[in-house]
């Protein structure tokens, strides 16, 4: 298999992790390269269910390397839960399967603190984050007094680290948010205990990358969140800390932009978000329900209900371009069974083909598709599909221009139909 960057295409929620997850049967490692727990990444295998915040969608093929690159911003304690969490199902990681970035940087105690009291103080202005502390810890990184995860296990490195840090830190806490100060030596003593028990898995995540390749082995990368939730790109300030776009993969892996050959979008049938902030196809209050009823649409990380619209094709062809889409996977099509007719935003008022900087003043033009009354979530086979179902599929990927080769009709591994040989 060629190396492949899976990104979302929305506002996050596509279903990247079951995509990602039935991809790495091909790949000798699957890399996160961005965001932290802030991710929620629902696979279901043999009718059990996994949710995965922090380690790659890979973990549960034992041949696969998982890697957390030094883009991810890491919360030992979730990291190290889910790690025993997979350890009481019988899932196990294998030895040498996990492989950390010593330079992944971490979240600390005090950017969980202030990214909640922060929220807190914006009130209606909030951006409706996960409150994880991931912004708190990619403001730390980018000032360069991040503490990274090799730091753990440098007593006096980290110990110095976060003497240096802590006073502002308390001080932000105490006098302008009124919340209580932190303790030093009991934050140091919590991250030291975290240092041991992951510093077997610390290592050169990069130069491990680099041998996979020289062996002639493929990498997947595991995108979090979506593209208009990207820094740059999506929809500020409503967005999450981070480059999301298909770009982010190298600078978050250390693997270089020639060594990517694939880039595949995840896009859901219609469109969701978590949190504030613009989302133009936005249905109203009934179908609203409706789609979030039927497609379970409630955060896998935080349980909120999420906004539910209709599928936005300006939005897709925005992502095509700043993602370089090569293909498309099309997730959650089942939901939209049982609708008599099914509206598409082909485009926002005034605009041709530029996309509007500013979404809040975006109007969509509709165009209403047929449906399909068929419950479709056994089909094995695109052809299976009913006539409208197909045609509503054949739609999307014109609005859009980018061949839409994966279907899902369900949240199982099996039933996700493929168009052609998807990398062999
Ligand atoms: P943060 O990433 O916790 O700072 O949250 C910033 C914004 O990104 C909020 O609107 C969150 O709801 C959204 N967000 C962060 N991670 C995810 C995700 O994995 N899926 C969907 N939305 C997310």
């Amino acid at each position: 298999m060629p190396n492949v960057v899976v990104v979302g295409t929305q506002w996050g929620d596509e279903g990247k992790g079951k995509v990602v997850d039935v991809l790495s049967r091909k790949a000798d490692a699957v890399v996160r390269f961005q965001g932290g727990n802030n991710a929620g990444h629902t696979l279901v295998v043999n009718g059990e269910t996994v949710i995965l915040h922090l380690l790659p969608s890979g973990v549960l093929r034992e041949e696969c390397k998982c890697v957390v690159g030094n883009g991810v911003v890491v919360d030992p304690k979730v990291l190290i839960e889910e790690m025993e969490e997979l350890e009481a199902r019988g899932k196990a990681l294998r030895d040498g399967q996990l492989v950390l970035s010593r330079l992944a940087d971490v979240i600390m105690p005090y950017h969980r603190e202030l990214d909640i009291l922060r929220e807190r103080r914006l009130g209606s202005q909030k951006i409706g984050t996960t409150g994880r502390g991931i912004g708190p810890t990619y403001e730390d990184k980018v000032a360069r007094r991040g503490i990274r995860l090799g730091d753990l296990v440098e007593p006096e490195v980290l110990r110095a680290k976060l003497e240096a840090a802590l006073p502002d830190k308390n001080r932000m806490i105490v006098e302008w948010h009124g919340g209580e100060a932190l303790d030093l030596e009991a934050i140091l003593a919590e991250y030291l205990a975290y240092g041991e028990r992951l510093g077997p898995y610390l290592a050169d995540a990069a130069g491990l990358l680099h041998r996979i390749q020289r062996e002639g082995g493929s990498i997947l990368f595991e995108g979090a969140q979506g593209t208009f939730l990207d820094v740059d790109h999506g929809t500020y300030p409503y967005v999450t800390s981070s480059n999301t776009v298909a770009g982010a993969a190298c600078a978050g892996s250390g693997v270089g932009p020639t060594d990517i050959h694939e880039v595949v979008g995840i896009v859901k049938a219609y469109t969701t978000r978590v949190g504030s902030g613009p989302f133009p196809s936005e249905a109203d209050g009934e179908m609203d329900e409706h789609l979030r009823k039927v497609g379970h649409e409630f955060g896998a990380t935080t349980g909120r209900p999420r906004r539910c619209g209709w599928f936005d094709a300006p939005l897709l062809r925005q992502a095509a371009r700043v993602n370089g889409l090569t293909r498309l996977a099309l997730t959650k099509l089942d939901v939209l069974s049982g609708l008599d007719r099914i509206p598409v935003c082909v485009a926002y008022e005034g605009y041709d083909d530029e996309f509007p900087h500013d979404l809040t003043t975006a109007v969509p033009v509709y165009e209403e598709l047929p449906g399909w009354t068929e419950d479709i979530t056994q089909a094995t086979a695109l052809e299976q599909l009913p006539e409208a179902c197909l045609a509503y599929v054949a739609r999307l990927q014109e609005l859009v221009g980018v061949p839409i080769d994966v279907v899902s009709v369900g949240p199982g591994r099996d039933q996700t139909l493929v168009r052609g040989d998807l990398f062999t």
